[in-house]
């Protein structure tokens, strides 16, 4: 069965959303967020929105945070008062800035780079203190670089979708650094299965939702000669 659904974005994605959920077009931070909460009465929130870009937030820290952080306080806030027993929250890799050792797991030290990681992980302690004062429960998974159909280019993992959407017109490709950075690369349907999951299980944890392989850039491309480098960039 599909549960219902209500959709909450600031874009123009409603072709995305499927016919039989509900589409509200308000920001997060909106204070209408609450009332939207009280006469849906959802069970659980996903909190999915979110200011995407590590490159954004870098350049705009109080924007980044302002959305990421203020955002999701008005979910929250509207949760508790709208007696929702679960949020499950897309957190990041980005949280974990450049790891000792690879793979990452749970256990590994989050020592965000980016304003986006920072965000992303305050957002986590957040979630931590509305468990314990308010006995709202949530699941964080923190995504590796999602790819897929239908993938915004401008979001973390834009990468896969820029090389593809180039290959396909015979053009080169830009790559930061040296290519030799390595992701974890995580399918879109994959990503999919961890939030179903959640919707029951994983109660105040925070999971690293990847598949442990490390990829280059290099790697993700393999054609040399259409190269053009850039500086490295915060992750
Ligand atoms: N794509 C990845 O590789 C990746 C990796 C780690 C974490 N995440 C996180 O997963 C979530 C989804 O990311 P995505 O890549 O699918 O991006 P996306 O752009 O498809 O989804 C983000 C959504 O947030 C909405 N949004 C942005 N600002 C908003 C605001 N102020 N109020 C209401 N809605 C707002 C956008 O309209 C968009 O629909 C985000 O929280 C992102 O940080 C994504």
């Amino acid at each position: 069965m599909v549960p219902r659904l209500t959709c909450l974005a600031n874009a123009a994605r409603r072709r995305r959303v499927p016919e039989r959920a509900g589409f509200v077009h308000m920001d997060v931070r909106d204070e209408q967020v609450e009332r939207i909460v009280r006469e849906f009465k959802p069970e659980v929130v996903s909190h999915h929105a979110a200011q995407h870009s590590v490159a954004i937030g870098s350049r705009d820290p109080k924007y980044d945070a302002d959305v990421n952080v203020r955002g999701l306080l008005n979910v929250l806030d509207a949760c508790v008062r709208g007696g929702v027993k679960k949020v499950i929250f897309a957190s990041s890799g980005a949280t974990f800035g450049t790891p000792d050792h690879l793979p990452i797991d749970e256990r590994t030290p989050q020592r965000p780079e980016s304003p986006y990681g920072i965000t992303k992980m305050v957002a986590e302690h957040y979630l931590r203190f509305y468990r314990s004062e308010h006995g709202l429960d949530f699941t964080a998974l923190r995504y590796g670089n999602v790819y897929g159909p239908r993938q915004d280019p401008s979001g973390e993992a834009g990468v896969v979708s820029i090389f593809i959407g180039r290959f396909i017109k015979h053009e080169g490709v830009r790559i930061d650094w040296d290519g030799e950075q390595t992701r974890d690369y995580v399918y879109v349907k994959d990503v999919a299965e961890a939030n179903l999951a959640a919707l029951e299980r994983g109660s105040a944890g925070c999971y690293c939702i990847g598949t442990g392989v490390r990829t280059s850039v290099n790697a993700d491309h393999g054609r040399p000669q259409t190269r053009r480098r850039r500086p490295r960039r915060a992750v």
